[in-house]
C-alpha cells in the first residue's frame, strides 16, 4: 500500500479526530516527510484535511470520496483490501465486474464507479449515473452461495439494500419486483443482476449483482423524462451518512450468505413489496 493510502486508511479510521504527526508517523513507520506528501495528495484528490498546530491532522465528517479505505473502515471483518477497484467513471460497472468474472472468478469482488456512461438497466434499459450516486458491482462464485435460485438470490439482494438503509437511516425502501427500491412513491435504487452459465452443462459460472443508489444525486438535473419516476436517498450535500459507509453495510452483507434462509429471506420480500 502506498504512504498516501496507509495515512487515508488512519484518517478515514479516525474520522473527525485530530491526530498527530509523530504519532501517524510512529504508527505507519513513515518519515514526517512522507505524511505531508501524502497529505498534500490527498487534498489534491478534493479531501479536506484540517491541520492544526500542536493537534496533527484531521478528516473532516463532511468529506464523502469513495475510497476502499474509507468502505473498509467501516468494516468490522475487512475483506483483503485487493478485492476492491475503484474507478472515477465507467461504462458500466456490471461490464467491467463481468470482464473481471469471465477471466477469474474471485469471490467479493467489489468494483465501484463514481458515475458511470452507460449505467445498465434491465433488458434493454439504461441506468442514469451521474456523480452523487452509488454504482457498485459484487462478484459473487457459486460454490460460496447456499442457492443459485435467482428468486433467493433477487430477493436477498434487494431485501440486503433496503435493510442496509434501514440500519443507518431513517428511511424504510419499498420493492417494487422485480428488484427496484422506492421511498415515497421514487425509485431511489435499481438492481441488476447476471450471471455467466456454461452452454453444454448449464452450469453457473459466477454471478454480478449490480447496485445503482441515488444518494445525494441532484434529482434536478436528471433527464426530464426522469424527474418524476425518481427519487434520491438524501438531499445533495444533506446526508448524515457517507457513500463509504452505505456501501460498507451493504458489501458486508452481501459477503456473508452463511445465515441465509431461505422461506424467511421470501418472507422479508414480501413484507416489504409495495
Ligand atoms: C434497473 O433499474 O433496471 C437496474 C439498474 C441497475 C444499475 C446498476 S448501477 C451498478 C451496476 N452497473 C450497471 O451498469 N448497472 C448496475
Amino acid at each position: 500500500m502506498s504512504s498516501k493510502d496507509k495515512v487515508l486508511e488512519l484518517l478515514e479510521k479516525n474520522k473527525n479526530t485530530y491526530i498527530s504527526g509523530e504519532a501517524i508517523a510512529s504508527s505507519l513507520g513513515i518519515s514526517r516527510n512522507a505524511i505531508w506528501k501524502a497529505i498534500n495528495e490527498l487534498r489534491k484528490q478534493g479531501y479536506v484535511i484540517e491541520a492544526a498546530n500542536k493537534k496533527g491532522y484531521r478528516l473532516g465528517t463532511d468529506n464523502d470520496i469513495i475510497s476502499a479505505q474509507g468502505i473498509l473502515s467501516y468494516m468490522d471483518k475487512a475483506p483483503d483490501n485487493s478485492l476492491i477497484h475503484i474507478y472515477d467513471t465507467l461504462d458500466s460497472t456490471n461490464k467491467t465486474a463481468k470482464e473481471m468474472a469471465m477471466s477469474t472468478v474471485c469471490h467479493g469482488s467489489l468494483i465501484i464507479a463514481r458515475s458511470q456512461t452507460i449505467g445498465k438497466g434491465r433488458g434493454t434499459h439504461s441506468f442514469y449515473s451521474p456523480e452523487g450516486g452509488i454504482y457498485m458491482s459484487v462478484i459473487l462464485s457459486p460454490d460460496k452461495l447456499p442457492t443459485l435460485e435467482p428468486d433467493v438470490i433477487t430477493a436477498y439482494t434487494g431485501v440486503t439494500v433496503s435493510t442496509a438503509i434501514e440500519c443507518l437511516s431513517n428511511l424504510s425502501p419499498k420493492i417494487k419486483p422485480i428488484n427496484d427500491l422506492f421511498i415515497d412513491g421514487h425509485k431511489i435504487c435499481g438492481i441488476l443482476t447476471e450471471s455467466g452459465i456454461e452452454f453444454d452443462s448449464g452450469m453457473v459460472q459466477w454471478i454480478v449483482v449490480g447496485i445503482g443508489i441515488n444518494f445525494d444525486s441532484d434529482i434536478s438535473q436528471f433527464p426530464e423524462d426522469l424527474q418524476q419516476i425518481v427519487g434520491s436517498l438524501f438531499k445533495k450535500g444533506q446526508a448524515p451518512i457517507s457513500k463509504n459507509q452505505l456501501i460498507a453495510e451493504i458489501y458486508s452483507r452481501l459477503l456473508d450468505w452463511s445465515h441465509i434462509d431461505k422461506n424467511q429471506i421470501l418472507e422479508k420480500f414480501n413484507e416489504r413489496l409495495i
